[in-house]
């Protein structure tokens, strides 16, 4: 079983997906603690609905980030966490924290990257016009919303969207892609070679999507 350890600041529902995930029989890891930088995260109540042990450390009860990060690492450490994945969690990791963790430190982004970084995804897409958007879920790297991508899934921009509807849909998406990546990764599958990652067994759909079609 693998051991994670799930980053969160706010809602929480990729947190709840991947705690239900965790829970059907035969699933290959396990969430040992969850984390939030805000007290009053809504995803703290599923971390206990769940009885996961989840703890609250505050950035803004450290002097600098460095030692927010330690205090981060210290309790990751001490539920013998061996990966970690960033669910909506809203503070820039400095190099030490991202490169302690290389390879074991896992993030979603609500875009398909590297398009549309950054906060505000689902407002840019629908300024650019782009007909496709979706998730991705990728190891962390120093540059925010970079690294290897160990999956995405796409979903159809629709006209009329408004942010709003975009980010329910692709929140769907991120619903089954964040456990899927989970599973890759906890079956030792994942592996990354020059930055890029190699899914070993996965199978992938060899047809086009159109939007519109
Ligand atoms: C998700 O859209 C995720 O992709 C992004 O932050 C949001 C978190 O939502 N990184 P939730 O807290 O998991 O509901």
């Amino acid at each position: 079983m693998l051991k994670v350890g799930v980053l969160i600041s706010g809602r929480g529902s990729n947190l709840l997906s991947l705690i239900e995930a965790c829970a059907t029989s035969g699933f290959p890891a396990q969430i040992a603690c969850v984390i939030s930088n805000k007290a009053d995260a809504a995803g703290l109540g599923h971390a206990r609905a769940a009885q996961i042990p989840a703890h609250v450390i505050s950035h803004r009860d450290y002097p600098d980030r460095a030692a927010f990060e330690s205090a981060l690492d210290s309790k990751l450490d001490e539920h013998g966490v061996q990966l970690v994945c960033l669910a909506g969690f809203m503070r820039i990791l400095t190099s030490w924290f991202v490169d302690r963790w290389r390879d074991r430190l896992v993030n979603i982004h609500p875009s398909l990257l590297p398009a549309f970084p950054g906060l505000h995804t689902h407002e840019a897409v629908l300024a650019y016009g782009a007909k496709l958007t979706g998730c991705t879920v990728h190891f962390v790297r120093a540059e925010m919303d970079h690294g290897p991508i160990i999956l995405q899934a796409a979903v159809p921009v629709l006209d009329g969207d408004t942010p709003d509807t975009l980010a329910a849909r692709v929140l769907q998406a991120e619903h089954l892609a964040y456990p899927a990546a989970l599973r890759f990764i906890a079956e030792g599958r994942v592996n990354v070679y020059e930055e890029k990652t190699f899914v070993t067994g996965a199978a992938a759909g060899d047809k086009a999507l159109f939007n519109p079609s």
